[in-house]
């Protein structure tokens, strides 16, 4: 992690003015974030820049220790560029960041974001489905407004041995849509690893926004070759080849 969260703050601040500047002139005609979150750039920056990095460098969560120790940190369905672009500002060099992203329009608008921003982090973006990649090495996988807990972590391949983390960005309306006690049972080979819940305090008015980060981590009980949605083989695409 970088020095300074004053500093980082900053550095946060201008990414998200830039990256507004960029969404209301070049990729105006793309809707990569909600009209209402393009539309208040104090919301925008706490709720979607700030939310993106928060557990990892205010909180208490154990992703950041999850991504020291892997090296290597996936963001799958980044959208519009979510924790992707912030990850790429707070972490240090030495960690590798990809994304994977299913719809190739927002690929290619979130490459000419990190164009024009002049990103000069390396960070690789893969345009294809979570279904089609295979995870062959230890890595920390995360999800920001994807889709369930159970759906996401089913769809998960990987490779024998490995050590793999997932977190997932929820809000505190999660209890009412998912039950744990049955993501749970029907994903024996994940433990779940911390359950942490956390408030961002915002600007001007300190209106507090709740947020939930559930992290899970693999375990190698039941971790086979092959897992109930087929054997994994040369289809899938691994993830060491974009590394
Ligand atoms: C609601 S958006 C969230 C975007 C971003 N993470 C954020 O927080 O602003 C969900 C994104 O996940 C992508 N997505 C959904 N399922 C996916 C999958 N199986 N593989 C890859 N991307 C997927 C969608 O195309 C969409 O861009």
């Amino acid at each position: 992690m970088r020095e300074g969260l004053e500093e980082l703050e900053r550095e946060l601040r201008d990414f998200a003015a830039k990256y507004l500047a960029v969404l209301h002139g070049t990729l105006s005609d793309i809707n990569l974030v909600s009209s209402g979150l393009k539309s208040n750039k104090e919301l925008f920056y706490f709720s979607q820049v700030l939310d993106s990095v928060y557990p990892l460098f205010r909180g208490k969560s154990e992703s950041l220790n999850a991504i020291k120790s892997c090296g290597v940190v996936v963001d799958v369905g980044f959208g519009g560029g979510f924790p992707l672009l912030p990850l790429g500002l707070i972490l240090p060099e030495e960690i590798k960041i990809i994304g994977i992203e299913s719809i190739s329009k927002k690929v290619v608008a979130v490459e000419k974001i990190m164009e024009e921003l002049k990103f000069e982090r390396e960070i690789k973006l893969i345009n294809n489905r979570l279904e089609n990649i295979e995870f062959d090495r230890d890595v920390v996988i995360l999800f920001k407004a994807v889709g369930n807990v159970n759906d996401c972590l089913s769809k998960i391949r990987v490779s024998n041995g490995k050590r793999i983390f997932v977190f997932f960005y929820k809000g505190p309306n999660f209890y009412d849509k998912e039950n744990l006690s049955v993501i749970k049972s029907n994903n024996a080979n994940w433990d779940l690893l911390e359950e942490y819940k956390y408030t961002i305090t915002t600007g001007k008015d300190g209106d507090l926004i709740e947020r939930l980060f559930l992290g899970f981590e693999r375990n190698n009980k039941r971790n086979k070759k092959c897992s109930k949605s087929g054997p994994i083989g040369p289809e899938f695409l691994k993830i060491s080849q974009f590394l």
